[in-house]
């Protein structure tokens, strides 16, 4: 057993209002260390060091469901041990939720205790140290510790740092505090780390007067400096995503969240960076400053959770490449130990919908396994006793329950299995999603004609343009992810070997929604919604008649073609819409929308500059403006979902599900003219699989690549092959 347990939880003894607080104890080593292991955590977020060396993970524990569990993590300290020594843990409130969302609701996240607030925090540490002469000592959090008040003088996710060089904090005795330890749960999920470190690409004086330093990557983690600032003077820095269309600093985006640091000087040289907080930003504005700004004293570090790269995607456009990268940043910048919807406003929370459409573009990515395992541990906690799946995970106490968003707790382990072969996975998360399928059923037309749908979220085919909520029905898309939802179930339950009677009756239920959506929202056998999303829904989830599939899919196209070429899909048509064109045997359709650069398109973003994914096609519009402030992220992810069109039809490294983990791969590459080249790489647990393709303009060559003992099934047009392991090459 990790001995955390034998530990105890402290609080300060003093009322600390935002500060973060150092709970300290020194100790010395007189024999030889064999092993040091330190096991810490604590409600709100902490930093450990020793002898002043900070050991902890980036913003540790992490979030999780907290009434139900805090992670702890395990650290192997042997190295930093010396005669006398110093163990520390500084701890600030973290993702606790005392201010958020809009602004206005103010929640108070419970602890899963009794002694302690959710506005309050604590910490939890043992230090084991193993002699070689096979004895042992143990270092507890325990009355035996003392806390001092710190130069942080208050740290909030969403409003930002203040930090005093010239503070000298009072130490005090800890409060010992009786919170149960059962809450606490080895690391789960992936550690946050530091990753990219970006020096300013330029120094900007606005029209307004203002300096403003440019990363220039939209991006998620926090800057550093290293500055002299006078003694009880201060520096006044805040973030942004975007300069305004007079190239103004502009943070109107972030509501109500301040994102700013104020930092008090002592008069000496310091290097410092948050600790207890993380914002999202290209820009930072030097509101007050002292002095020249010398750019090589800024750096911006990028934070992110810590999952391996194993997908690459290059061709021989820079626009769509710009896209790619715009993918990956948008990930790199929400995958912050949650899937977050965006990382600057006052929101930054793990929206199940966004999290469901982008999750296996984001696969493709990054190994994401451990990540969403950690996070559908916390669905399963949050899922509400009658069934209903949140719409954020961890939850807050207001909820809604959404078609599209609540299907997440299918989709996601479904994509899992698909991308990494997780059978494992869907057998752990098979009761959560049985009862959420049991709570659609259940609830009948109460769910489905709920007024807490979001519906086609911030789709253009809107009858009022400033809606969010897109102009598919929300009754229509209710039952289309009802039916897509059991249809998923009723797969992992054959995969599972559940029993038949199960798949039966599921199998009945399926039919029934189905029958549903035909007597309400088909004519002859074709749909009367005349929206591309619920087209694309119709196709992918197999809604209409089979003989019908491909006139909806003609139907499809010639809506887009009468739209300009331009897509109007939200955040749940828009996953599916290029796969389905390609299937019915409209790649080049597909191949427009993706070369579109007028707005809604991908590239449209692209071309007005974007280093992320935008939360809405027109974020900035054509004449400057620039979408309304109540909800404007220039670091969403859902619509970069289309990455995974990227990897699996331009390149042609496809998912099958009769072969999940790629244990056989499927080879499918879609040319273009538009390109002369594209190619793509994917590591997988058998070894790294590629596809490349180069257009000369008569001819084709492709080269694929299958690791050793796996084989490939290859589909060039009509033409099937066999491959085996080894680099093979095909010109067409
Ligand atoms: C979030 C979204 C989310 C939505 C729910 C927004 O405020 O940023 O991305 O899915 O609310 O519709």
């Amino acid at each position: 057993m990790d001995r955390i347990y034998l530990a105890n939880w402290l609080m300060p003894s003093f009322k600390e209002n935002e500060a973060a607080s150092e709970f300290f104890r020194s100790f010395s080593v007189e024999k030889s260390v064999k092993k040091a292991t330190l096991w810490a955590s604590a409600l709100g977020v902490y930093a450990a060091r020793i002898n002043g060396k900070k050991i902890s993970y980036v913003l540790a524990p992490g979030w999780t469901a907290y009434h139900a569990r805090v992670q702890y993590q395990e650290y192997d300290v042997t190295e930093y041990l010396k005669e006398e020594n110093t163990l520390s843990l500084t701890a600030a409130g973290g993702w606790r939720m005392d201010y958020g969302f809009g602004g206005n609701l103010k929640v108070i996240k419970p602890w899963a205790g009794k002694e302690i607030a959710g506005n309050e925090y604590a910490v939890i540490a043992a230090l084991l140290i193993e002699y070689a002469d096979g004895t042992e000592d143990m270092i507890v959090t325990d009355e035996n510790w003392s806390v001092k008040e710190t130069k942080w003088r208050y740290c909030n996710i969403y409003q930002g740092d203040i930090y005093d060089e010239t503070f000298e904090g009072n130490t005090h005795s800890v409060k010992v505090i009786d919170h149960p330890k059962h809450v606490l749960e080895q690391q789960e999920g992936e550690i946050i780390a530091e990753h990219e470190h970006l020096k300013p690409i330029a120094l900007i004086h606005t029209p307004k007067g203002e300096t403003v330093i440019d990363f220039g990557q939209n991006m998620t983690g926090y800057i550093s400096f290293t500055l002299t600032v006078p003694k009880g003077e201060k520096i006044v820095i805040d973030h942004a995503e975007i300069l305004d269309y007079e190239g103004n600093f502009y943070n109107d985006n972030y509501r109500s969240a301040k994102a700013e640091i104020i930092y008090i000087g002592d008069g000496t040289e310091h290097t410092w960076k948050p600790e207890f907080t993380f914002y999202g930003f290209r820009y930072i504005r030097l509101k007050e400053f002292h002095g020249e700004v010398n750019l090589d004293a800024f750096t911006a570090i990028a934070v992110h959770s810590d999952m391996e790269r194993t997908g690459y995607f290059e061709c021989s456009d820079p626009k769509v490449n710009q896209l790619y990268h715009n993918i990956i940043w948008g990930q790199k910048g929400n995958f912050l130990d949650i899937p977050t919807d965006c990382p600057q406003r006052d929101e930054r929370l793990g929206w199940t919908g966004d999290a469901q459409v982008f999750a296996r573009c984001a696969s493709y990515n990054y190994n994401t396994r451990k990540f969403f395992r950690k996070w559908l541990t916390d669905m399963t906690h949050e899922q509400q006793p009658n069934g209903a799946i949140p719409h954020i995970i961890p939850r807050l106490d207001w909820e809604s329950c959404s078609c599209g968003w609540a299907d997440v707790c299918v989709i996601v382990p479904w994509q899992m299995y698909l991308l990494y072969g997780d059978r494992e996975l869907l057998a752990r998360q098979y009761v959560t999603i049985k009862r959420w399928i049991d709570y659609m059923y259940e609830q009948g037309d109460a769910y489905i004609r709920s007024g807490k749908h979001y519906g086609d979220w911030l789709s253009q085919d809107a009858p009022d343009p400033n809606s969010c909520g897109g102009g598919t029905s929300k009754w229509f898309l209710a039952y289309a992810f009802r039916a897509y939802s059991t249809s998923l179930f009723i797969k992992i339950s054959k995969i599972l070997g559940t029993n038949k009677r199960d798949i039966q009756e599921y199998t009945a239920k399926l039919e029934e929604t189905k029958c549903r959506i035909r007597e309400d929202y088909f004519k002859d056998g074709m749909l009367t919604l005349m929206t591309q999303t619920a087209h694309v829904l119709t196709l992918k989830f197999e809604l209409c008649e089979e003989s019908m599939l491909q006139a909806h899919a003609d139907k499809l196209a010639e809506m887009i073609h009468e739209n300009g070429d331009r897509l109007t899909t939200g955040f749940l048509g828009t996953p599916y819409l290029l796969h389905m064109l390609t299937e019915y045997g409209h790649t080049d359709l597909a191949y427009t929308l993706l070369f579109q650069t007028k707005m809604p398109s991908w590239l449209y973003a692209v071309e007005h500059g974007a280093t992320t994914m935008w939360e809405h096609w027109d974020g900035i519009r054509d004449d400057g403006s620039l979408w309304d402030v109540g909800m404007n992220s220039y670091n969403h992810y859902a619509y970069g979902a289309v990455g995974d069109w990227l990897y699996g039809t331009v390149a042609g490294i496809e998912t099958d599900e009769d072969h999940p983990g790629f244990e056989k791969i499927r080879f499918c590459p879609k040319t273009t003219d538009k390109l002369t080249y594209a190619k793509a790489s994917l590591k997988t647990k058998y070894g790294t699989i590629a596809s490349e393709w180069h257009h000369d303009g008569e001819k084709v060559t492709y080269t694929f690549t299958v690791p050793s003992g796996l084989s490939a099934k290859l589909e060039l047009g009509e033409e099937i092959f066999e491959l085996g392991a080894g680099t093979h090459t095909f010109e067409r």
